[in-house]
Formats: C-alpha cells, sequence, structure tokens
C-alpha cells in the first residue's frame, strides 16, 4: 500500500514525537521543504518528497519502531476498544491507542475535506439518542457516519422516547440493538451510558453522561491541539495549557484532563470561579507525570505563557440553586485579554457551545477574525475523529486507505468568511 505523502510524514513526526524543526534536523532538510511536503495533495504549494528523504525515513523508522511503520492504519490490537465495543471513557486510552486513532483521522482527513469519499460503512445504521441538549455532538456523529457511507436514526428529548411511558434503559438499548448497528447516547444522568452499554453487544458510544465524561469531545480537542501544535513546530509534552470556567461540571474538561494525563512535564494553569473547581482526584492524576499544576483566581496570571487557553462555559444547567448566571466579567477571554496577556501563537479552544448572552462572559465574540481562535477548526475536527472512532469500532479501519475515491462536487475552499487563511479545504 502507498501511503499519501503527507500521511507518511505525519506518522513519522508523532511515532517519533518530533516537531517539524526537530524532524528537519533529523532528516538534514530545510523547514520549507518540508513544509511543502506536507501539504495535502493537489495543493498549488506542493511538492514530492525525494525517494532517498522516503527512504532515509523508512530507515528511522525500521530502527526505532517497526511494527509501527509498517502501516499507517492502525493495527487492531492498539485500538480503543481492547477488550471493549463500546467507548465510554477516555480512560480507555493508552498513548499508542490515541495515536492509532489520530492516524487513522489523519487518513478520513480528506473525507472530511470533501476531496475523497469513502463508503466502508454501506448499509450500517447508527442511532444517536440524544436525551440531553445537543447541536454539533449530534449532528457531527451522524454527519460522520454518513460519510463513511452509514445511515442515521435520530431520538431526541425524553418526551417522544418510550422513557417517557417509563421503559428502562435496559430494554430500550436492547431494543435499539435490534434495529441499528451502533448507538451513540446523551444521557442527563453519569453512568446512563454505561448501562446502555451493559444491555447490548453492539457498539455503544459515550456522547456526554450528565457531568461525567465527554470521551470524542476531549479527543477531537487533543487532535485539534496536536494539528495546531505540529504548524506551530511545537509538541504536547512540556506545553502549557490554561483552563479556564466551570472545572466542577464540565464534562468535556473532565475527559481532557483525563487524556492530559499521558502526556508529560505539562504546566496546567486551572483558573475557575471560586465553587466551580476542578474535582479534587482529577486534580491528583493532574499533578502526576512531572506535571506542574497551578490554581489561579485572576485570569492574567492563568493566562500568561500558555501556549494553549481551553475555554469553557458555566453549565447553569447542572447548578441547583445555587446558580451563577454566568461568569464575572474579569473572567472573560477576549481580544483585550488576548493581546495583553497571551503570545502571539496561543491557540484558544473552547468545546462550545459558548454562551453569547451579554451577562454570561463567556468567550467573547470579538476573537473572531482572530487566527489563534481554533473553535471552528475543532468543530471540523470532529469528524474525521468520529469517523475514526466508528472505522474502529466497527472494525473497518483497515479497509479505509483502499476506500478512498474522488468526490466530484464542488466545495468553497474557505467554509466560513472568518477562517484563518491556512485553513484551506484543498
Ligand atoms: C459540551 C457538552 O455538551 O458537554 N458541548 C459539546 O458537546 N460540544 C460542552 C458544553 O455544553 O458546555
Amino acid at each position: 500500500m502507498t501511503l499519501p505523502q503527507q500521511t507518511l510524514l505525519r506518522d513519522a513526526m508523532r511515532s517519533l514525537n518530533l516537531t517539524r524543526d526537530a524532524f528537519c534536523d533529523r532528516l538534514g532538510v530545510s523547514r520549507r521543504a518540508l513544509d511543502s511536503w506536507l501539504l495535502p495533495d493537489g495543493s498549488n504549494e506542493q511538492r514530492s518528497m525525494p525517494t532517498v528523504v522516503a527512504r532515509f525515513i523508512a530507515e528511522i523508522m525500521a530502527t526505532q519502531q517497526p511494527a509501527k511503520y509498517t502501516q499507517s492504519v492502525p493495527n487492531p490490537s492498539s485500538n480503543i476498544v481492547a477488550g471493549s465495543p463500546h467507548l465510554l471513557s477516555v480512560s480507555q486510552f493508552d498513548r499508542e491507542s490515541v495515536q492509532a486513532l489520530f492516524r487513522l483521522a489523519d487518513l478520513l482527513q480528506p473525507v472530511a475535506r470533501r476531496q475523497k469519499v469513502c463508503r466502508v460503512l454501506e448499509g450500517a445504521v447508527l442511532a444517536n439518542l440524544f436525551f440531553e441538549a445537543s447541536t454539533r455532538t449530534r449532528i457531527s456523529f451522524g454527519a460522520a457516519f454518513c460519510r463513511l457511507g452509514g445511515a442515521v436514526c435520530d431520538t431526541t428529548g425524553f418526551t417522544f422516547s418510550s422513557m417517557a411511558k417509563g421503559e428502562s434503559i435496559h430494554d430500550t438499548s436492547r431494543v435499539i440493538s435490534g434495529y441499528v448497528d451502533a448507538m451513540v447516547v446523551r444521557h442527563p444522568e453519569q453512568g446512563a451510558v454505561a448501562e446502555f452499554a451493559s444491555a447490548t453487544h453492539i457498539p455503544v458510544i459515550n456522547g456526554g453522561d450528565g457531568p461525567g465524561e465527554h470521551p470524542t469531545q476531549a479527543l477531537l480537542d487533543l487532535y485539534t491541539l496536536e494539528r495546531e501544535f505540529s504548524r506551530q513546530g511545537k509538541l504536547i509534552d512540556g506545553c502549557h495549557i490554561a483552563i479556564v470556567g466551570d472545572l466542577k461540571h464540565g464534562r468535556a474538561v473532565h475527559s481532557l484532563v483525563k487524556l492530559l494525563c499521558l502526556y508529560q512535564r505539562l504546566t496546567i494553569s486551572l483558573v475557575a470561579p471560586t465553587g466551580l473547581e476542578l474535582p479534587s482526584e482529577l486534580m491528583d492524576q493532574l499533578s502526576r507525570n512531572g506535571n506542574q499544576l497551578r490554581c489561579n483566581q485572576q485570569l492574567a496570571q492563568g493566562l500568561a505563557g500558555a501556549d494553549v487557553i481551553y475555554a469553557t462555559r458555566v453549565q447553569k444547567e447542572r447548578m441547583g440553586s445555587e446558580a451563577l448566571e454566568g461568569y464575572s466579567p474579569d473572567f472573560q477571554i477576549n481580544l483585550a485579554a488576548v493581546q495583553n496577556w497571551c503570545k502571539p501563537d496561543t491557540v484558544i479552544m473552547h468545546p462550545l457551545p459558548r454562551d453569547s448572552r451579554p451577562d454570561a462572559h463567556d468567550l467573547a465574540t470579538d476573537l473572531n477574525p482572530d487566527p489563534r481562535l481554533a473553535i471552528f477548526r475543532q468543530t471540523d475536527n470532529g469528524i474525521p475523529v468520529r469517523m475514526a472512532i466508528f472505522a474502529q469500532l466497527l472494525g473497518v479501519d483497515q479497509q479505509v486507505p483502499h476506500a478512498l475515491r474522488d468526490c466530484n462536487w464542488r466545495h468553497p475552499p474557505h467554509l466560513g468568511p472568518e477562517d484563518a487563511a491556512f485553513d484551506v479545504l484543498e
């Protein structure tokens, strides 16, 4: 199998854990040459890598990690699911299975970016069962399944489901598994998605269980971070990440923090209003691996020196009578705060939705034209990451490279008017 040059290079950098600059040094090539080899096939600036370089990379990889280099498609033993057909928690991952998933997501990027089509799930049906509010998670799971050739059935809310008639999770799950090949479930109670999974052998994916976990969100966040850093020549190991907001109830943060525990030498600044701090067991996990943990109540101190800011909204729906209306204005991340306290290349992320009501003081819209704002690159990356998850869980990951075909419709080069110039749909 011949891999696309871009995939081969990305795989190699990832497996060797080298930044672009360090990879250039290792190969003895200029950064400019590497950048041009890393552009997608068909891009005007893209250049072919000389065969001698490809051979040299193969030799380096063969000495270091022979098993990993022989195929870009992850080997099934390094899949998420070792031992489980379901994806319920990021705790199912180790660093190798995260990298295997991301390699597959890279292979699927051309499908997400409308250059290729891939129908490895033709005939399969997904049930999207969302018992809590959702826009992007539900639609992106559905779109990812459709882009792999499958079809999707949706149900939203309790009102129109048989749970309103008192049906148990067990019965609902078993019934639905007679109709479909996979389920994505979002539920307001922590642990409820695991209960769905215990009643079926078809794959169940946790689309968010109350304040518990949101594993696919954290995976797409980490994938985005890796891609942003790869462009900047940085690695996740050793980076400084500021996590800001409702760290107590945010399940996306809970999953992300657990995934970050797979990395080393991080500096993590936690910035939360009183009462919304990260649960202590997650703090304990984070402070292992030589990571440095800083708790701040001042935004300026938390953001200073950060390579990435991960902002979140106040989860009012999970609070009782103590409900905050929103953050006080001094918690708001806006253009002025970023200009005053952040570096020129700080990556700004948020799982979305951002609460745009004026009293919420969530991530401000005046950052929209700033290319440091990665929130829509983050949502776009939900598609290749969720496609990769489906492909692994349904056992078609090995077929992906052989199933990519050109797509025959037109799409605009940028999806939104404020998209960064470097983020082109080739
Ligand atoms: C998050 C969620 O639902 O947990 N949203 C999402 O899925 N992207 C975060 C949130 O609602 O604040």
